[in-house]
């Protein structure tokens, strides 16, 4: 996958077709342009179908999913759900829910202490999981049966072992979608394990559902007038889509900024940033600066990263597209990473690209539900490694690259001060 990424790029840079068949793997693209149209038209290409992952979550949790992911279900599902995440209630649920772990990294730098930034991401987005899922803490036995996050503050819970071992739980189900590049018709022994993690991982679901107040998600989906069955979806969707997504992206943009140097520019604008308030308050100064300095960031990060590296489609019926016919029944690859990647090299204040526009998180009726909240995970750690006062250069201690898993990253990043 990643040599076809990387081939990808390479193409993206070139003339020629748009869009090519590559044998064993089906159509592929890495133009922008033509990944946007396909994901816009919902006519000829669906998500449920062989080459899509709704075709995989069919298989794991019932045939009711290709509604609920791709037919009229789902419409009705998006036009319902469009307000579960705003800029707002993200950053509100990313401060309440990170609040603690972010203080003791912000803590422990500095005072010059390393910090493993790939540990606390996962564990950040594990927290994250818990929260949203209503999962409630293990028995002695390890048993989930008690009362979820949603109806039951227990202060002990989620701790940082429960936080790690939910996420680790969320990449063995996305492991599991390894080897489906060429079809993704799963295993019976792949279906019989991942119904087993989805069971386990949603368990606290129908309670949390009944009993969550409105300003926890799941109490959310619940006033929203999303039944069970769609919420326990939609609570899986978002389980497989933003963990290793967002942890990704978290790390890899901490990374690519000490790597590139951008840091330094960047240091350098949150001074200007800084000083250009500080004037407002002078009779002659400048209006305040309303532009955040790590919007940029993020999005660079996210464009840089593009965790979500690739997107699958099924053609449902024939259609012409980058001057290729594609045929009902095939299947075609959106090389989303290599798509973006293309626009250039990591800069920490480039403008906002027309091309790709944000294609990492999709677009069309699949658009990313979680982008404001994944916006705001990545800014709330960045915003803590590089704090608006007393910012100083990070330095990478030691790294190791995850292995085996579907969404690059690193198992082991450790930073520090200069
Ligand atoms: C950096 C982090 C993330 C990236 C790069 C990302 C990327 C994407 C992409 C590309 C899609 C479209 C998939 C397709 O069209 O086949 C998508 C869909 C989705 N994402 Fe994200 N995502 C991220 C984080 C999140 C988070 C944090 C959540 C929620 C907790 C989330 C929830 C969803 C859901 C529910 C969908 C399905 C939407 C639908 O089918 O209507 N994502 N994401």
């Amino acid at each position: 996958m990643a040599g076809l990424l990387l081939a990808g790029q390479g193409l993206a840079r070139l003339p020629g077709p748009a869009i090519r068949r590559v044998p064993g793997i089906g159509w592929v693209t890495g133009d922008p342009v033509v990944a946007r149209v396909v994901l816009k038209d919902h006519r000829s290409f669906t998500m449920v179908g062989e080459g899509g992952v709704g075709d995989l979550w069919a298989q794991i949790l019932g045939e009711w999913v290709r509604d609920l992911f791709d037919g009229p279900g789902h419409h009705d599902l998006r036009t319902r759900a469009r307000d579960l995440f705003t800029e707002r209630s993200a950053a509100a649920l990313v401060a309440e829910t990170w609040g603690p772990v972010l203080s003791d990294v912000r803590a422990r730098l500095s005072t010059g202490e390393p910090v493993d930034v790939a540990h606390t991401a996962r564990v950040l987005v594990g927290r994250m999981m818990i929260e949203l899922l209503g999962i409630p803490a293990p028995d002695d036995a390890g048993n989930r049966t008690g009362p979820g996050t949603g109806t039951n503050k227990d202060p002990a819970w989620p701790d940082d072992a429960g936080a790690l071992a939910a996420f680790r739980t969320g990449e063995r189900l996305a492991r599991l979608a390894l080897g489906t590049a060429a079809s993704t018709t799963l295993s019976p022994a792949a279906i019989a394990e991942a119904k087993l993690i989805t069971d386990e991982l949603t368990a606290g679901v129908p309670r949390a559902f009944r009993t969550a107040p409105p300003d926890r998600l799941l109490g959310r989906a619940r006033e929203l007038g999303l039944d069970l069955e769609e919420t326990t979806g939609l609570a899986s969707l978002l389980m497989v889509a933003g963990t290793e997504t967002s942890a990704s992206a978290m790390m890899r943009t901490t990374a690519l900024l000490i790597d590139t140097g951008e840091q330094h520019r960047l240091l350098a604008g949150l001074n200007d940033h800084d000083h250009q308030n500080d004037r407002t308050s002078a009779p002659t100064g400048r209006p305040p600066s309303d532009t955040d300095p790590w919007e940029p960031v993020v999005r660079e990060g996210l464009r840089v990263t593009s965790p979500a590296s690739v997107i699958g489609r099924g053609v449902s019926r024939d259609v012409e597209i980058g001057g290729a016919r594609l045929r009902a029944g095939e299947r075609i690859m959106l090389l989303v990473w290599s798509a973006n990647a293309a626009a250039g090299p990591f800069r920490a204040d480039r403008e906002y690209v027309r091309e790709t526009r944000q294609l990492w998180f999709g677009a069309g009726r699949h658009l990313c539900l979680g982008a404001a909240l994944a916006r705001a995970e990545i800014s709330a750690l960045l915003r803590v490694l590089w704090p608006a006062e007393g910012a100083v250069p990070l330095r990478v201690v030691r790294r190791r690259a995850a292995r085996r898993v579907v969404v690059p990253g690193y198992e082991e990043l450790v930073v520090a001060r200069s």
